[in-house]
């Protein structure tokens, strides 16, 4: 029997990424090296995030979505749990005028009622601001988890179908995205995780169906350019065959 397939009709081109995703861990065992406490460590990350942002303008990523908070991430202390919450008001109130600057469109994804109302109008106004702003456009996960994205997405689209604004056989991977946090954006190309662990911990989950990897055991404080740039040399050199065969 010959075997049926439909070869691309030549190499995919060599691209660099376009979204890029970041799993920013190791903020803990960086400071712990230093004897310090873990949210010295995330104060170290927030630094890494700056130039992070900056490299990804330089080489015009249009996308970055980081990894700040996961929804799992409540069980950790009191004390360290009241210091992430802090360190992202601060970095909002702080980096606005930057945002404008240099033309950022920032957009918060996860659970946000939980947060408090402080937390919660800061993060609406700074979207509203830099809303029309059209460089990069800056996605922070935080109280993220991939699983709480579909399952909130899975009731949105009950709710259409319901209320008979959405046909039921006209649902298809397409339309299913549009009811993810994520609706809009480009797909992600590339995930990036620091700190050594080979997992995703509950971030993007559909949308990475078909993203590259890479890891590194470089801790989150200690990344930059350069390991940005491996990361994305990385991705260039990778053939995304998305199930198909490469005709020679
Ligand atoms: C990542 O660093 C930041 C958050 C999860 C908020 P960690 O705090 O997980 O650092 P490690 O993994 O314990 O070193
Ligand atoms: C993932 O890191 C979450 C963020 C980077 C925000 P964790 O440190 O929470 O992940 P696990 O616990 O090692 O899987
Ligand atoms: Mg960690």
């Amino acid at each position: 029997m010959l075997y049926q397939y439909t070869p691309l009709k030549k190499k995919l081109k060599k691209n660099t990424p376009r979204h890029v995703a970041i799993i920013m861990d190791g903020n803990g065992r960086w400071a712990k090296k230093r004897n310090e406490i873990r949210a010295f460590g995330h104060q170290a990350g927030l630094k890494a995030v700056k130039k992070t942002v900056k490299f990804a303008i330089q080489n015009k990523i249009e996308v970055l979505t980081l990894y700040t908070f996961s929804s799992e991430n409540w069980q950790r202390p009191k004390f360290e749990v009241a210091s992430l919450l802090k360190l992202f008001l601060f970095a909002l109130k702080n980096e606005v005028k930057n945002l404008n600057k240099y033309n950022i469109c920032l957009k918060v994804i996860g659970d946000l009622t939980v947060f408090n109302e402080e937390l919660q109008s800061y993060i609406y106004n700074v979207e509203k601001i830099t809303l029309n702003n059209s460089g990069l456009i800056l996605n922070i996960a935080a109280n993220y988890g991939g699983r709480w994205d579909i399952l909130e997405g899975v009731k949105k689209i009950v709710n259409a179908v319901q209320n008979r604004y959405l046909d039921i056989n006209k649902i298809k991977e397409t339309i299913f995205s549009q009811y993810l946090c994520t609706h809009g954006l480009l797909p992600v190309d590339l995930v990036i995780r620091t700190g050594g662990e080979k997992r995703i911990s509950n971030f993007l989950l559909w949308q990475i169906a078909y993203s590259e990897l890479y890891f590194t055991d470089v801790l989150w404080p200690d990344f930059n350019k350069f390991i940005f740039q491996d990361a994305i040399n990385c991705f260039s050199s990778r053939e995304r065959r998305f199930g198909r065969i490469i005709k020679d």
